[in-house]
């Protein structure tokens, strides 16, 4: 790393709370090359001041680091197992209090709005809540907004789409029933406090960002976060390396389950 780019690294952390040096280089190095060319600034220092002088690039900043694609259903194959293995089943142990889930790194909310979904169908009576959190302060104003383009929503079927969304113009809206049970909120991954107590806790396509020893600190965050029996839902490229030690146990492609 230059001496350029470690104050440009610590300049950040300050105005924005984004701990780069805590990112895979390569994904950072990549993302950055495209910004320094879209502004036409020669080095750091220029980009820097360009960011110190405005939030708005700021925010902009953050969310082209890290990069926050989402859709309904990602990985629908996954969200089928949820769906007939695992959510009922936590469903029955959360009780008259209902499931509490986290969408940990929730971009512009499809995530969270799915399992909001997958909840209302199961029992639309339940007292389930979605909690849905992100750095990316842009995504979230968007997730929170509850509006979504035609490419969000290729994994959702005709059904679905007629029950839990209506037509906004070209785009969708997810229906209120499923909104009351999400609440947005800004959270670090990368911070020493996590909420604490969900029965379902999903964290997909974000690890893949983190060099490993921060991936580690962060799944052990993860997985006391859950309450005992509660189902981690990983990205379908992630796993948990010794689960045991975690006090997880692996259940299947992307899910692990807190021992007791
Ligand atoms: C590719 S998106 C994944 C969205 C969704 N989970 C999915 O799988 O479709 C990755 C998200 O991780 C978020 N992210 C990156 N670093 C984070 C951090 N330190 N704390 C919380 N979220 C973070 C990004 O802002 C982005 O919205």
């Amino acid at each position: 790393m230059s001496a350029d780019f470690a104050t440009f690294c610590e300049e950040i952390h300050r105005l924005t709370g984004l701990d780069l040096c805590r990112y895979r280089p390569e994904q950072i190095e990549r993302r950055m090359g495209a910004m320094l060319a879209r502004y036409q600034v020669a080095g750091w220092d220029e980009y820097l001041r360009l960011l110190q002088e405005d939030p708005a690039r700021r925010e902009e900043f953050v969310e082209w680091v890290t990069i926050g694609m989402s859709e309904f259903f990602r990985n629908p194959d996954r969200f089928q197992e949820l769906r007939e293995v695992y959510l009922p089943a936590l469903i029955r142990a959360a009780g008259p209090g209902g499931v509490r889930a986290w969408s940990a790194g929730c971009a512009d909310g499809p995530e969270p709005y799915s399992l909001a979904i997958l909840l209302e169908e199961l029992d639309a009576a339940g007292f389930h809540r979605v909690l849905a959190t992100d750095v990316d302060r842009q995504g979230l104003r968007a997730a929170e907004a509850g509006i979504f383009a035609e490419g969000a929503m290729h994994q959702v079927d005709r059904e679905t789409r007629d029950r839990y969304f209506r037509p906004r113009g070209e785009n969708w809206e997810v229906v209120p029933a499923v909104r009351r049970r999400v609440t947005f909120r800004y959270h670090d991954l990368l911070s020493a406090v996590y909420p604490q107590g969900f029965h379902l806790v999903a964290c997909r396509n974000v690890l893949i960002y983190f060099e490993d020893a921060t991936k580690r600190a962060v799944l052990e965050q993860l997985a006391h976060a859950l309450a005992p029996g509660g189902i981690l839902f990983l990205g379908a490229t992630e796993m948990v390396r010794d689960p045991d030690s975690l006090g997880l146990r692996y259940l299947s492609p992307c899910f692990y389950r807190k021992e007791n």
